[in-house]
């Protein structure tokens, strides 16, 4: 591939909440691995991203952690900045949406395309949280489906039914804040009329884009193209945000379409001005190449409504690819923040020190590039002993300490070839651009598997010649294998990097090898004769059962207590459930009780272990709420629980019983709380 320059961008995480391996298989890693691989073909890359600091999300999750917005960006902010730093996500800069820079950038955005004439300013009435005092986002209303009467439809939403709704449709709203029913008030927004673009976005994406864009990101282009585009509010009513520039727009913000993606814009400004470059060479230069990777939820802003306001505003380029992946699902199901159904990236890199490149690999063996895809713990052992340890490990491993022990560490020299040698030399020089090619078009699963035939033509190699039985006999023979050998690791130095980087700067040590651009791949002369090696260490372990038995508990114990509170909320999880009959749910006992004493479950972040006074008696009960409630909190709290479930073990603490927890719309758990009539021990029915 010809150098050339790109502005890369991974979609901004709101900074709400930690990131799990679904965020960094969906978009993050072949961000990442794409970028290596344009780093490596000497292209100058501009590498885009950083938190979302805007937006409902945080101010729901500042109330559920009880303190101000600004504290939840800041928390998050530096923890996600720190574990994808720690992971090898190597962005150009790691930006904030919430700093003065994006602000004037976003708000000067507003103003072009406001001073064009290219917004509907309309005025409508909507929900009202009385007791919050907000205006309330579609998702945050729930009532009652017109359609088919489930009674915890989402306002724009209903998840049974599938009907497409708007928040006035619901019968007997609520508001999932405070639970108040909310008021229609007034107010007035600015709209982009997306379907004023449909004949220019029908030519640019369907006329254009049918062929280079993957199917599942070009399909849902299509569909909503071909659906019918109606205008979409650029602002809202909230007080946490970008103000809206206007003088008649007091407590409105920009809304997260006119505020996250341009947020790649200002990390750009913020970027070019630390490093003396020119931010517009990024954007605005039609030579520059603008790629999006983002998981499939994004697909629609990055490929419809970012786009039109960028080709609105004018002097920008349009993205030339939109990578998007489908989701990944962990153990079975779908992964859940809210639930604790996920496998925390912070939590990883803290329980598996040193061991990112085994978790890179197994989550680009698995990205879900086509389809949505599955984690398991079961999985990630197999791929990491099965491959990483006995194929590429066990091949470099092999090459270095052979050579250690025949060839004083020094890189032997290169005798007589024989046509085998000649054909794995024709066979390794393949490989880079086989991989380069994969990549470029952002199969990197593809690209991956070819890196580990490079280590089985290696692997292989080896076993034919086994330079072991023939060292007395004739030591130059050896020593060509051993030397044809360890070009081939120096070729997986080189060309794992994207992938690994972990091991490509190990490989680089223990080979005594500068870092190489991937022109130098394929050459078998990266290492010269007689030079010296570096030690030779392993680069990877063996993944014991006890350590996947771990996780898999782990996960498991959270999600216990957790599953009961979304067995027990009014969420369309619980929709989907078989129906039942009335004798199957009187298996259930279910009593009233209080929280007599609480303290955390020591090492785990969600588990608080609980006395609940039962009236007859004291039950100890593991739950996993300490997300949302502190132990002190919740002493003489009344509860629901579940009082015939099987006992388990968690945590090496014996868990009697389940506290049924209601689970709002944003994940935040409650008590399912007795009225103050019932006695401790009543029975629920
Ligand atoms: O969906 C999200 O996660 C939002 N924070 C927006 C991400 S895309 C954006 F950055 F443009
Ligand atoms: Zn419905």
């Amino acid at each position: 591939m010809a150098a050339k320059r790109y502005t890369v961008t991974a979609a901004l995480p709101y900074a709400n909440g930690p990131l799990h391996i679904g965020h960094i298989a969906g978009a993050y890693l072949p961000a990442d691995i794409y970028v290596r691989y344009l780093r490596a073909v000497g292209s100058d890359v501009a590498f885009i991203c950083g938190s979302d600091e805007h937006g409902a999300a945080i101010t729901m999750q500042a109330r559920k952690e009880e303190t101000t917005p600004q504290a939840i960006v800041d928390k998050y902010h530096a923890m996600n900045r720190d574990a994808f730093a720690q992971f090898g996500i190597d962005f150009s800069i790691y930006h904030r949406t919430s700093s003065e820079l994006h602000h004037q950038t976003a708000s000067d955005f507003f103003l072009k395309l406001y001073e064009k004439g290219k917004f509907e300013k309309i005025n409508s009435e909507q929900y009202f949280d009385p007791e919050a005092k907000q205006f309330l986002a579609d998702r945050y209303i729930i009532g009652t489906c017109p359609k088919c009467g489930y009674d915890s439809a989402y306002g724009d939403q209903c998840e049974k039914c599938g009907s497409t709704l708007s928040p006035q449709d619901l019968i007997n709203p609520r508001s999932t804040l405070s639970g108040a029913t909310p008021a229609l008030k007034p107010t007035s927004h600015w709209f982009l009329p997306l379907n004023e673009y449909e004949t220019w976005l029908r030519e640019w994406i369907i006329d254009r884009h049918k062929s280079d864009w993957k199917p599942n990101v070009y399909g849902q282009c299509k569909s909503w193209i071909e659906g019918g585009l109606q205008p979409r509010a650029m602002t809202r009513d909230l007080n946490w945000g970008v103000k809206v520039p206007l003088p008649d727009a007091e407590g409105k913000v920009l809304y997260v379409w006119l505020d996250a993606p341009i947020g790649y814009i200002s990390a750009t400004k913020q970027w070019a001005q630390d490093n003396n470059k020119d931010w517009k060479n990024y954007w605005c230069d039609a030579d520059t190449q603008l790629i999006h990777f983002i998981g499939k939820d994004n697909i629609v802003f990055h490929c419809i409504i970012f786009p039109i306001i960028l080709h609105a505003h004018g002097g920008f380029v349009l993205p030339t690819n939109v990578p998007a992946n489908e989701f990944l699902n962990l153990e079975g199901r779908k992964i859940s923040t809210s639930r604790n159904w996920a496998v925390w990236l912070h939590e990883y890199l803290r329980d598996f020190a040193d061991k990112q490149d085994e978790l890179r690999y197994v989550l680009c063996s698995i990205a879900p590039e086509a389809k949505d895809s599955e984690f398991t713990w079961k999985d990630y052992q197999a791929r990491v002993n099965n491959e990483l340890v006995a194929v590429f490990g066990n091949f470099v491993n092999r090459a270095l300490v052979l050579t250690q022990k025949y060839f004083d560490n020094k890189v032997p020299a290169c005798h007589e070839l024989t046509d085998d040698d000649r054909e794995v030399l024709k066979q390794v020089a393949a490989f880079p651009q086989a991989i380069a090619r994969s990549i470029e078009e952002f199969r990197f699963r593809e690209a991956l598997a070819e890196l580990m035939n490079l280590a089985r033509v290696g692997n292989k190699y080896l076993a034919d010649n086994e330079p072991w039985k023939v060292i007395k006999e004739d030591p130059d023979r050896v020593a060509t294998v051993l030397y044809i050998s360890l070009q081939i690791v120096a070729n997986l130095a080189i060309l794992c990097e994207p992938f690994l980087p972990f091991t490509a700067r190990k490989l680089e040590g223990m080979l005594n090898l500068e870092p190489s651009l991937w022109a130098a791949a394929g050459s078998v002369k990266l290492l010269t004769a007689g030079s010296a090696l570096g030690e030779a260490k392993l680069l990877y372990q063996k993944t014991e059962d006890d350590i996947i038995q771990t996780q898999v508990e782990k996960l498991n114990a959270t999600n216990t207590a957790d599953s009961a509170a979304a067995s027990a909320a009014t969420l369309p999880v619980a929709a989907d459930k078989a129906t039942i009959t009335f004798d199957e749910f009187s298996k259930m006992d279910i009593r009233t009780g209080t929280i007599t004493a609480a303290e955390k479950v020591p090492d785990t972040d969600k588990l608080l272990k609980l006395t609940v006074d039962l009236g007859s008696e004291q039950r100890t009960v593991v739950s996993g709420i300490a997300a949302y409630h502190s132990a002190e909190q919740v002493i003489g709290q009344k509860v629901s629980l579940l009082v015939n479930l099987a006992p388990r073990k968690i945590k090496g603490i014996e868990s009697k019983g389940m506290i049924l927890m209601a689970e709002n719309a944003d994940g935040v758990l409650n008590f399912v709380s007795p009225g103050n009539g019932s006695e401790n021990g009543s029975t629920i029915r």
